[in-house]
């Protein structure tokens, strides 16, 4: 963990501009800086960068976030290895608490010794073992095509393994997963008399390894149970072998096993990664998505295939960008992807996965199979199930459409299910500037204060929070700013601009149920950057302030009237609602005196 005050300092350190123009020059717009936007191809630019907010955006493709975010989308670092690149370029010390991740570097590299000393071993023992090599044949593989994924055989035998370490009792053996030891105490092999699939990380070091047993046994497959250099749902089997072929050929297949991916690339079809059996998850997505724009699930056509295809569907929702696409590829019959293209050969699997679903097509035939859209009733219920996966979709041209379509399914207007849903309606590009009468009519009072408030992040500490108790996201995100405003931990450092930015605030509420509304609510007003008049703003907050009061003040006065008329008020009752009334009467003054 890194603490959150380091954060927070590293960001009031750093110049947003400075940290993107390393890597894409930026020209200055207005007050912003634009550029064609990295992070999907076009000709003009509508990449925008805001030193003022510290927070980049793209209204082509919706990209956007913190200086972090912005290294982190553009090198595909992880949160922390972002934060000490910057770190190191801002000449700052990182906290000691982070040194233990290169502590478990440190720790994993002996691990990672040992795991190639086995891998080796087993593929040497491929060599030698003729049921292992005729095995492998009878499967259509070629000896090029077993070294290109480093295939081996683990020999029957319970301590083969004691023949390639010096120590079989090294305490490593075990944290690697290579051997078992049982309640005896007694150590053996975990691995046995199976055909060995080496699960490769970025760099090309084997981390775990998938045995398949060569008859009938059971289990199928025996996994590296998770261990310090494993850690399931993150990797992808095959994703070293397939990286170039999937930035070549623009496009990234994700099967279930093993030995789809290994039997589709001895046909020719290389670009291919499998899940492990896990299901899918959004960090393998990333991944992928940082090497190509479109990815293909291939599933098998049975139930369990059916569901992970529909969870792998609800997962990429969040993922996507509107030049993304995620495309399910359900293989006919009952046949897998590695017995389908043995069978009709590489061109039929490709015309076959040129045309697999759109997610979207995929969701609303899901959809319209699970209520029947020919009842009332049953249009009511595709709505009500779609709603959670409407909220899901991130990219914003995609959800409009998703919305349109399920709308005529369901009979009602784009409007409606965007009201049932509770989503915000699409806004391209620029907008009025905030003191325009132009400003559209349902801009509710909360949106109103939490844009001012992410303007102004410290404005939060002036709001009534006991009249902002309502449970929507906007009174709900205003509450967590408010408290973080509170407690100080947006204002470290010597901010010249005299309070926390954007880009802060929406690392602070990183992984949290904010962050989405936040950046949404954000994106609006960098796009709106150059526009900004300060007074209007302060006079819009002064403005929502009050109606906000005045909505609680008539609230109260509603309760007391209608204590009146049952039960009736006692004497001090009565004297707070004369001074209620007395209060709503100078208000409402005031506020003609202004119109
Ligand atoms: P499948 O049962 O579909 O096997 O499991 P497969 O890939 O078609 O394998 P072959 O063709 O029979 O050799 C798909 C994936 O699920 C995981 C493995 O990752 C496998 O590749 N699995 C399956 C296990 O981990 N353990 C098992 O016992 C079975
Ligand atoms: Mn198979």
């Amino acid at each position: 963990m890194i603490p959150e005050s380091f954060i927070q300092e590293l960001l009031s350190r750093i110049d947003i501009v400075d940290v993107v123009e390393r890597h894409v020059p930026l020209r200055k717009a207005g007050t912003n800086f634009s550029a064609c936007c990295p992070f999907h191809s076009e000709k003009t630019p509508s990449f925008t960068v805001s030193p003022s907010k510290q927070f980049y955006h793209c209204f082509g493709c919706g990209a956007h976030g913190s200086a972090i975010g912005f290294v982190m989308q553009y090198s595909g670092l992880g949160f922390i290895e972002t934060v000490e690149e910057l770190a190191a370029n801002a000449g700052l010390q990182v906290p000691r608490q982070i040194a233990t991740r290169r502590l478990e570097e440190a720790k994993k590299a002996p691990l990672t010794e040992f795991m190639a000393q086995a891998a080796k071993f087993y593929r040497d023992q491929l060599k030698t073992n003729s049921r292992a090599i005729d095995y492998l044949k009878g499967r259509g593989l070629s000896g090029e095509i077993a070294a290109r994924f480093g295939l081996g055989y683990a020999p029957d035998g319970w301590q083969n393994l004691d023949q390639v370490f010096p120590d079989y009792k090294a305490a490593e053996l075990a944290e690697c997963g290579l051997v078992i030891d049982n309640e005896q105490g007694r150590r053996y092999d975990r691995f046995r008399d199976r055909i060995m699939f080496p699960i490769l990380d970025q760099r090309g070091n084997v981390i775990a390894f998938g045995g398949r047993v060569l008859d009938s046994g059971e289990p199928k497959y025996l996994n590296s149970p998770e261990t310090p250099l494993f850690e399931k749902g993150r990797e992808l089997y095959g994703l070293p072998q397939a990286r170039k072929a999937i930035h070549d050929s623009g496009a990234a297949i994700v099967v279930e096993g093993y030995m789809d991916v290994v039997g589709l690339a001895q046909l020719g079809v290389e670009n291919v990664v499998a899940s492990l059996g896990t299901a899918t998850t959004g960090m393998h997505l990333q991944k992928l998505f940082r090497l190509t724009d479109r990815v293909v699930y291939c599933f098998d056509r049975d139930s369990a295939g059916d569901k992970a295809a529909w969870r792998a569907m609800e997962t990429s929702l969040e993922y996507l960008a509107d030049n993304k696409s995620v495309e399910i590829l359900q293989m006919p019959g009952s046949q897998d992807p590695d017995e389908f293209i043995r069978e009709h050969g590489k061109e039929a699997f490709l015309v076959y996965a040129k045309n697999a679903t759109r997610l979207s097509e995929f969701m609303i035939r899901g959809l319209e199979k699970n209520a029947n859209p020919s009842t009332a009733e049953g249009r009511a219920q595709l709505i009500h199930a779609a709603k959670p996966l409407l909220q899901r979709v991130a990219a914003p041209v995609l959800r409009v459409q998703l919305t349109k379509a399920i709308a005529a399914t369901a009979q009602l207007s784009q409007a409606e299910v965007e009201a049932g849903c509770g989503l915000k309606p699409l806004s391209f590009g620029r907008r009025a500037p905030p003191h325009s009468t132009q400003r559209p009519a349902a801009r509710t009072l909360v949106h109103q204060l939490l844009e001012n408030v992410l303007h102004h992040p410290e404005r939060a500490a002036r709001l009534p929070l006991e009249l902002i108790a309502g449970d929507s996201p906007e009174e709900a995100a205003l509450r967590a700013i408010a408290d973080a405003v509170d407690h100080g931990v947006l204002f470290t450092g010597d901010s010249a601009s005299g309070g926390a930015r954007i880009g802060q605030l929406l690392e602070y509420f990183r992984d949290t149920q904010h962050e989405a509304l936040l950046a949404q609510h954000a994106s609006a007003l960098v796009t709106a950057d150059s526009d900004f008049d300060e007074a209007a703003m302060e006079l819009e907050f002064n403005d929502a302030l009050e109606r906000l009061r005045h909505v609680g003040l008539r609230h109260e006065i509603d309760l007391l009237n209608a204590k009146a008329h049952g039960e009736g008020l006692t004497a001090e009752e009565q004297q707070r609602r004369l001074s209620l009334l007395a209060q709503k009467t100078a208000a409402a003054s005031k506020q003609a005196q202004r119109e």
